[in-house]
């Protein structure tokens, strides 16, 4: 039997307007100059089951329940195609958001019962063996801005979906959602200062990934794309 690859399973958090996803493209350069094979992915989505879920969860009406049901339905089937064999390759699996998020938006922002949420995560991403587990990101990278600054940069960005245009107070509820989950589990959560300017915020992440273990100072900045 092979002993089991060190895959490492990061997720990116934060409200929308955070500015996560710019900086996902220069975390997945790095961890390739580093001489990792990465494997980026996003939620809901990643696979075309869950691709076409998450165009029904962002543009069609629903309640909250079908809501809830459809996202972990579209994470269910991305992290049996997708995450689980990539981490058993021993990739580094970059996702742009996993389900801090759904805690967040539908249970702080919908107001969706989380004792439900917790219900389907432990189905979704539950895992027997001699000590059951939960699939977890191994590192979940919160950006965390003030709702006001976030809602101030979406204002030029593209026709918004159905979170997008919540009004101010939807996101300060999902705020405060993040911030319970990472109050919950400091070890597994980082808070990068996404108010900032970018070029501050690369180095932020920078930072971190040292900290970590996981690059090399000066490949790193290689990669910088800000
Ligand atoms: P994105 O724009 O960052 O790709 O995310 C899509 C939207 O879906 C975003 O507004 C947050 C929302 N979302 C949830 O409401 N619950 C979830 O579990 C996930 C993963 C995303």
């Amino acid at each position: 039997m092979t002993a089991p690859k060190n895959g490492l399973f990061i997720s990116f958090e934060g409200i929308d307007g955070a500015g996560k996803t710019t900086h996902i493209e220069g975390v997945a350069a790095a961890f390739a100059a580093q001489g990792r094979a990465v494997c980026r992915s996003r939620e809901p989505g990643g696979t075309p089951l869950a691709e076409a879920l998450r165009g029904l969860v962002l543009q069609q009406e629903m309640d909250p329940l079908s809501e809830a049901l459809l996202i972990f339905a579209a994470r269910n089937d991305h992290l049996r195609q997708v995450i689980e064999p990539a981490l058993a390759r021993g990739e580094v699996v970059l996702c742009d958001r996993f389900t801090d998020a759904t805690f967040a938006y539908q249970g702080a922002g919908r107001g969706f019962d989380p004792a439900v949420l917790q219900t389907l995560e432990r189905l979704v991403q539950g895992r027997p063996g001699a000590e059951p587990r939960l699939i977890q990101p191994d590192l979940t990278v919160w950006f965390d801005l003030p709702p006001e600054l976030a809602a101030a940069r979406l204002a030029d960005a593209r026709l918004p979906d159905r979170f997008e245009s919540q009004p101010l107070e939807f996101f300060r509820q999902v705020q405060r959602g993040y911030a319970e989950r990472a109050a919950a589990a400091p070890g597994r959560f980082a808070r990068i200062d996404a108010a900032l300017p970018r070029e501050q915020v690369w180095e932020q992440i920078v930072a971190l990934f040292e900290a970590k273990g996981w690059w090399t100072a000066g490949l790193s900045q290689g990669a910088r794309h800000a």
